[in-house]
């Protein structure tokens, strides 16, 4: 063996190999939400290469720490850099990589502040009050990619049939759902809620690119506690995606679901999509995505619920499956199309 095979980790035992390659996953995960955020993953989607001398002149952006960031997405085979580290191209890795960076975003910009303070946050008395942080924008930013790239075309094809003239988003996030919506149909308006300041920020920059003003209101308010509003009575259309788990637990959930007949009077459709807790994962078999979402969940005490216990708390408030998919990437989530039981499910 070589200084430099030993030094590469080449001669690494499968054990070591395998604990090598835990450390560099999480230097990747950054590198790979630092690449998007800085413009350099979608320019190797669009190209192909990205050559770094180029790259940081038009981003006025310091060479070393790019091609930093590119030997650790090199590290996962996310691309490959040439033998004099100036240019990198994509590798074998990149377009699974690219597809689910939304995931990477959520939990590296998203939810780092959460693991970097994790053990502050085990005892029983450091879990008082806002014990947690999240970053809520760049949540939505990465529940934006998420939802376009895993929930949107199955939710396009659900909707296709049926019929509103006013729809209103809970937890909207970046507004992405309603904007699509109303471009979609001309002939709708669309209600926008979130609690977030950094939601609706991210919502108005997006309601006002897509120039929507006149037709898409946002309000900032607790969708668990809504505040009567006059438009809620047009509302015929109530859609919820990846938000749902914050109903719960049971009662909660009950009493919300029941809620919103009430804070909608005209509603006739409620389509749900959400990610459930995972059933039979266990150590090294947990897909994209699960394990972030059930660690963070729990450190948050925020209860997540198994598809059955959606069904039966479904049942329980009066709501009736019109129609559903279930969804693979991220694994245990599905869309339903939720109609109240006394109107029989028609659209
Ligand atoms: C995971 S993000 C999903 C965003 C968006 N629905 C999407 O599909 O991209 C959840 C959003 O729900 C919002 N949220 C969570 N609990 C809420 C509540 N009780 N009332 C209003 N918004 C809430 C959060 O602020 C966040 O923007």
């Amino acid at each position: 063996m070589t200084i430099s095979q030993a030094v590469a980790g080449t001669a690494l035992s499968q054990e070591d190999r395998y604990c090598a390659d835990t450390f560099n996953g999480a230097i990747a995960s950054a590198a790979l939400s630092a690449a998007w955020e800085i413009g350099l993953l979608d320019e190797l989607a669009s190209a192909g290469r990205v050559e770094i001398s180029a790259f940081v002149a038009s981003h006025d952006a310091d060479p070393e720490a790019v091609r930093a960031i590119l030997v650790a997405l090199s590290s996962r085979r996310i691309v490959s850099l040439d033998a004099t580290r100036a240019e990198a191209v994509t590798d074998m890795g990149f377009e699974s990589a690219f597809s689910t960076k939304g995931f990477f975003y959520w939990l590296t910009r998203g939810c780092g502040e959460l693991f970097t303070t994790l053990p502050t946050m085990i005892k029983k008395t450091d879990r008082e009050g806002h014990f947690v942080r999240r970053d809520a924008r760049a949540i939505s930013v990465a529940c934006r990619s998420i939802a376009r790239t895993f929930f949107d075309p199955p939710f396009r094809e659900l909707i296709e049939e049926v019929h509103f003239r006013t729809v209103a988003d809970l937890g909207c996030g970046s507004a992405d759902r309603i904007v699509m919506l109303a471009g979609h149909r001309p002939g709708i308006r669309a209600i926008g809620i979130d609690m977030a300041e950094g939601a609706i920020s991210v919502s108005k920059e997006a309601v006002g690119e897509a120039g929507l003003e006149d037709r898409i209101t946002l309000v900032q308010d607790d969708v668990l506690n809504l505040t009567s509003r006059p438009d809620y009575e047009d509302v015929d259309l109530v859609t919820c995606f990846l938000m749902g788990h914050d109903f719960w637990p049971h009662d909660n959930a009950v009493r919300t679901l029941r809620g919103l007949r009430e804070a909608f009077p005209n509603l006739k459709n409620l389509i749900l999509g959400d990610t459930c807790r995972s059933t039979g994962v266990d150590g090294p078999e947990h897909p994209m995505f699960t394990l972030g979402f059930e660690t963070v969940h729990t450190v948050m005490d925020q209860y997540l619920p198994t598809l059955e216990e959606w069904q039966s708390v479904l049942d329980e408030s009066g709501w009736l499956i019109a129609d559903r998919r279930l969804i693979d990437l991220p694994a245990f989530s599905f869309i339903y199309r939720l109609a109240p039981r006394e109107s029989g499910g028609t659209r």
